[in-house]
């Protein structure tokens, strides 16, 4: 299966999903459990804790958004943000602008978004879960194209999540990714500047991508001690 024809699944697959359950995490088919959806969201936003340079606000594009959830979490917490969301499905990009008119939306695949806008964080909280029809092979290529185009439409860092290899049953429909495996690719072909979370009480796990020169990666910043 192409990343083209995996993306229309998932669009028909998340529409199905958001018409039979709306605005919850039932309708972005991603558990069911609120408490497990604000844990995921307050993951995807710890990417922001690096910093924007001085005297700029923090500008943030989230990868397949839904019905706007991240942003809610955003007003919630005071975490003040210049928000892009982007979502295959239309039904989901429609009722996340009628929430929130003043935020910017759109609907398109992120793999052929005709946008090239940077933006200091890019983040993606779920898209890489659902497998469907498609083999493991074909979703190993999905998530090198997605983590690629993520990482060139970022300023200073992204962040993802996927579901671990390390748990005791799997389900067929969905993809479960070796964090071991996903490390080492991440470190050799997009940034050595890398941190992964798989310390929550998830079967999955977070990772963070900076960029080489992204806010506190410059070397010494943290060494003051002399030799002596
Ligand atoms: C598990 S849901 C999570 C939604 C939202 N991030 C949240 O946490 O509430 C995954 C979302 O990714 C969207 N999606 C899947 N493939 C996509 C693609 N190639 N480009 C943009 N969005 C995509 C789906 O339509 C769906 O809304």
């Amino acid at each position: 299966m192409s990343t083209s024809d995996i993306s229309k699944a998932l669009a028909e697959h998340y529409a199905a999903s958001f018409e039979a359950h709306g605005a919850s995490p039932r309708g972005v088919d991603w558990g069911s459990n609120p408490q497990e959806h604000l844990l995921r969201l307050d993951r995807m936003l710890a990417v922001t804790q690096r910093g924007t340079p001085a005297g700029s606000s923090t500008s943030l594009l989230d990868v397949g958004c839904g019905f706007g959830s991240l942003l809610d979490r955003s007003l919630a917490i005071g975490l003040p943000l210049v928000y892009t969301g982007i979502d295959i499905c239309e039904p989901m990009v429609e009722a996340a602008r009628q929430r929130h008119p003043n935020a910017r939306w759109m609907a398109s695949d992120i793999l052929t978004a005709p946008t090239r806008d940077q933006h200091d964080y890019v983040v993606c909280n779920g898209i890489l879960t659902q497998k469907l029809g498609a083999s493991i092979r074909d979703m190993d290529q999905f998530l090198k194209a997605l983590v690629r185009q993520m990482f060139s439409l970022c300023k200073v860092g992204i962040a993802f999540n996927v579901m671990t290899s390390h748990v005791n049953f799997t389900a067929p429909n969905l993809y479960y990714r070796n964090p071991a495996e996903l490390l080492a690719w991440c470190m050799s072909e997009i940034s050595t500047k890398v941190i992964l979370d798989h310390a929550y009480p998830l079967f999955e796990y977070t990772v963070y991508i900076y960029r080489e020169d992204a806010p506190g990666m410059q070397y010494g910043l943290h060494h003051t001690g002399g030799a002596a």
